[in-house]
Formats: structure tokens, C-alpha cells, sequence
């Protein structure tokens, strides 16, 4: 593994552009459930149940219930030691784009652990929007979401205190586009990247997995972290096995 990593490291190092993309493996020694992995989301549930604009129209109560106990989950979990080591690496230098398609806090939880006076450098763009936020189903209104849910009844669920109407996560879900600003952020970083360090995702969903191929077909170095084999291993220079907790501290450090 050094050598690869002694590898990885100088080609992160001599990139002054860099895009990071993270998936729910990042995560995974937080507690937070990955989705196709063993254990996953998607083998427990049907995405089309749960993760569709059309699943929330045909029953939001079940939708909530399932964010609810989710949106629980996930605030008892703290960020790892693979959170700590590229929230420390983003301050520690400058040029560095994460992109996420988490919908948990961990990332920001992270940057703010540093203690520096100006976390934003490490903050991420959210792909896929934040299980902590609520947005209105009819008008502008949103919030952050961090009352436990009461999935009982239609009535017991989060509504609009402006406008009345029915609230529901804002996260993007099967179907939906990405919001503008962070799809063109994306995009950008993955223009410019002069490497990509991608950690702890599949690849099985777009845009996010474009972005990387994109940084590729510049002729940039790709970097993969995984214990498991993931659809970018055919474009990886290198190819880093191992659980982000174990393999960032020392790749970043
Ligand atoms: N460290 C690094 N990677 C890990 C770890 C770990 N400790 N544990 C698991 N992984 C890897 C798995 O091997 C897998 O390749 O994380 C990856 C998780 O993949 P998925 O479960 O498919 O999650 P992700 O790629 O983030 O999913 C993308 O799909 O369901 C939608 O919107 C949802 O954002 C999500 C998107």
C-alpha cells in the first residue's frame, strides 16, 4: 500500500486543482448505512417506495417516517477519522473541491471540529441536498429540519408555517435534478481539477459519477479509496483498498 499511497500522495500534491467526490462510504464507520453495500439501504428498501417525488404524492407518511427514522440515525452518529483528516487537508491547503452526495452533516460536522475561525474552505457542495433540511412542497419556505418527525398521521407531519402546505425533506430524490448552484460548482471543479480523489461511492449514479469520468477524459489522474470494487476501478491511476478511516489519515496527512 505505501507505495501506491506514496504515489497518490505526490500526484494529490503537485495538483493544485483538485475535486473530491464522497459517497455514503465515507460515512460508513460513522454508522451511517451505505445504500448497495452489504447492510445497504436499497437491499432493505425499494427506492421507488421511499426516494421518489411520486413515492411521497402516494403516501408522504411513509416517506417521512422512513427520513424520520433516518434523520435519527444519523444524529447520533459523529464524523470519523476519515471526515477529520480531509476536513484538516481542505484548511491545510487551498484549491480543494469536495462534492458530496451525502445527505448527512458529517462533512460540515467535521470542518467545524477543526476549531479554525473559518471552516468554509472544507464545507461541501451538496449534490444531493441535506436530510437536515425541510423545503415546502408549495412555496419558498425552508428550514432546517431537526425536529424528531411524527409520521402518526397526514396531519402530524411537518407543514409550511408560511403557506400551510405539506414540508418534505430536501434531499434530491430518484427522478429530480440537482440544484443549479451545486451541479455548476460540480461542474466546475471537474473542469479544472487537475486530479480527483474519489472516496467511499460506487459510481452507480449520475451526475455525480460523470464528474469523475470527466476529470478522466482530461487525461487527469483518478484516485479511489474502497475496500470494495466500484465502477470507476477501470479508470483509477491509483487504486486504494481499504475503509476511509484507515487509508485517509495517512494519505492526507
Ligand atoms: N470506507 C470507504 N468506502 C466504503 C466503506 C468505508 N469504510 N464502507 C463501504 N464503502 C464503499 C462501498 O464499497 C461502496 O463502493 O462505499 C460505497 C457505497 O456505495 P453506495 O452504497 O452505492 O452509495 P453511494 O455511491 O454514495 O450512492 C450514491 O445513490 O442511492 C443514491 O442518493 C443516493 O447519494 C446516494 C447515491
Amino acid at each position: 500500500m505505501t507505495d501506491l499511497a506514496d504515489r497518490a500522495r505526490s500526484l494529490l500534491s503537485n495538483a493544485s486543482r483538485v475535486l473530491v467526490l464522497t459517497g455514503a462510504g465515507i460515512s460508513a464507520e460513522s454508522g451511517v448505512p451505505t445504500f448497495r453495500g452489504p447492510g445497504g439501504l436499497w437491499r432493505e428498501f425499494r427506492p421507488e417506495d421511499l426516494a421518489t417525488p411520486e413515492a411521497f404524492a402516494r403516501d408522504p407518511r411513509l416517506v417521512w417516517e422512513w427520513y424520520g427514522w433516518r434523520r435519527e440515525k444519523v444524529s447520533d452518529c459523529q464524523p470519523n477519522a476519515g471526515h477529520l483528516a480531509l476536513a484538516r487537508w481542505m484548511l491545510a491547503r487551498s484549491g480543494v473541491t469536495l462534492v458530496t452526495q451525502n445527505v448527512d452533516s458529517l462533512h460540515e460536522a467535521a470542518a467545524r471540529s477543526t476549531g479554525v475561525a473559518d471552516p468554509s474552505p472544507a464545507m461541501p457542495v451538496r449534490l444531493h441536498g441535506s436530510m437536515a433540511r425541510e423545503r415546502c412542497t408549495r412555496c419558498d419556505h425552508a428550514r432546517e429540519g431537526l425536529e424528531p418527525v411524527n409520521a402518526a398521521d397526514l396531519a402530524t407531519l411537518p407543514h409550511c408555517p408560511s403557506c400551510g402546505a405539506l414540508l418534505r425533506p430536501d434531499v434530491v430524490w430518484f427522478g429530480e435534478s440537482i440544484p443549479e448552484r451545486a451541479l455548476s460548482q460540480a461542474t466546475e471543479a471537474a473542469r479544472t481539477a487537475e486530479a480527483c480523489l474519489v472516496i467511499g461511492t460506487a459510481g452507480a449514479v449520475y451526475p455525480a459519477a460523470g464528474f469523475v469520468l470527466a476529470v478522466h477524459r482530461r487525461g487527469r489522474p483518478v484516485i479511489v479509496v474502497d475496500p470494495n470494487a466500484t465502477a470507476f476501478d477501470s479508470v483509477a491511476t491509483v487504486r486504494l483498498v481499504g475503509q476511509a478511516g484507515e487509508v485517509l489519515p495517512a494519505l492526507l496527512a
